[in-house]
């Protein structure tokens, strides 16, 4: 479902997603003259915006990494045995994410993998806040796992850093496009009722993000 919904959205993906590309940029600095393995890569926003000294990217979505301008993508899922197996064997200085960890089936077993390999990475998922009107408006919960989860399963090396980003729309119809467009509504399944309710509702003319960027390698005062 994750996979069909990104795969769907991968053409739009790169005109759709200005919140993502921000976070990236936040970061871009902690990665120069690294090599850097990319996980849930994309089209490759990350790629093209960091100075790298080589690049290994994986995702599983083929339609995403057909649109990657590096040779060096892989199509393996995260939440598998066989990925991590890869990335072991794979040499990397870093290990980076963007945008993607948050629909991992089990981040528990990420997150061990990640800690295993005492290697300096930084990645950045979504929270169960993104969003946080409409579920309340709808009474659904979010697909995506909540701040107290993610800090759950973190690895105990991490510091972590919580961020807010708003995106404005001129009107609504636009706003909630935005959300099917770029594989963001994931499995939640919204009846007509609950859309519609929501399009009556909704009092904002911007939607919510909360991202939290776990790593073993920032030292910032601001970093819990
Ligand atoms: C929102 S996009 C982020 C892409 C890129 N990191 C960025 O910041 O622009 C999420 C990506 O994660 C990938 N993804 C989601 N679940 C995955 C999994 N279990 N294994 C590998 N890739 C996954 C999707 O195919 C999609 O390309």
């Amino acid at each position: 479902m994750i996979k069909q919904n990104f795969s769907k959205c991968a053409k739009h993906y790169h005109t759709n997603n200005t919140i993502q590309r921000q976070i990236i940029a936040k970061y871009t600095h902690t990665m120069d003259g690294k090599v850097v393995l990319d996980l849930g890569c994309g089209d490759g926003s990350l790629y093209q915006m960091a100075s790298l000294a080589g690049y290994v990217g994986i995702d599983f979505s083929e339609e995403m990494l057909a649109l990657h301008p590096s040779n060096d993508v892989y199509l393996f899922d995260f939440d598998t045995e066989e990925c991590w197996q890869f990335i072991q064997n794979t040499p990397f200085d870093m290990l980076v994410s963007f945008s993607s960890l948050q629909w991992s089936k089990d981040l528990s077993f990420v997150f061990q993998n990640i800690a295993a390999l005492h290697k300096p990475y930084l990645v950045t998922l979504f929270s169960a806040n993104t969003f946080k009107t409409i579920w309340q408006i709808t009474s659904s919960k979010s697909p995506i796992y909540s701040i107290q989860d993610i800090l759950r399963y973190a690895p105990a090396d991490s510091k972590y850093e919580i961020s807010h980003f708003r995106l404005y729309f001129d009107d609504k119809i636009k706003m909630f496009k935005y959300i099917t467009q770029t594989g963001i509504k994931g499995t939640t399944n919204l009846t007509y009722t609950q859309v519609k309710r929501l399009l009556h509702d909704y009092p904002l003319n911007y939607l919510e993000f909360e991202s939290i960027t776990l790593s073993n390698m920032l030292h910032n005062a601001n970093m819990s």
